[in-house]
């Protein structure tokens, strides 16, 4: 019993709205306002609001069908992208500068105010 009221303890923490970052995605005309929470992974994010991406491999960093552009603003307040992330952004197509894996972005408290463009097209590059 205690350990269940521990796990729902932590579970009420974990959803605090002190945890949660407004992060928008544009898809085309649509937007999306997700309050993300921090920890998560942008991908995780998109998922909880229905943000069409593929993320076909499950977000191994492999397929880029979770490719997401940052707006400028937004592209200061990541960390940078690792070697296997750059590597397999190389073969998305439409990738740009501020092109990102939403699969290898955790939300971060920084990242409030964040706006991510979906591409008009992705692929599997596996
Ligand atoms: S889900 Fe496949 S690269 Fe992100």
């Amino acid at each position: 019993m205690l350990r269940n009221l521990t796990r729902l303890s932590l579970r009420c923490l974990h959803t605090t709205p002190s945890r949660h970052i407004n992060i928008t995605f544009i898809d085309g005309d649509k937007q999306t306002l997700a309050k993300a929470i921090r920890g998560d992974t942008l991908l995780e994010s998109a998922k909880d609001y229905n943000v069409k991406l593929a993320a076909t491999c499950g977000g191994m960093a492999e397929c880029s069908t979770c490719h997401v552009i940052a707006d400028d603003a937004t592209m200061s307040m990541l960390d940078e992208a690792g070697e296997e992330e750059m590597d397999t952004l190389d073969a998305a197509p439409g990738v740009t500068n501020n092109s990102r894996l939403a699969c290898q972005v955790d939300v971060t408290r920084k990242m409030e105010g964040a706006v991510f463009y979906l591409p008009k097209e992705t692929k599997d590059v596996r």
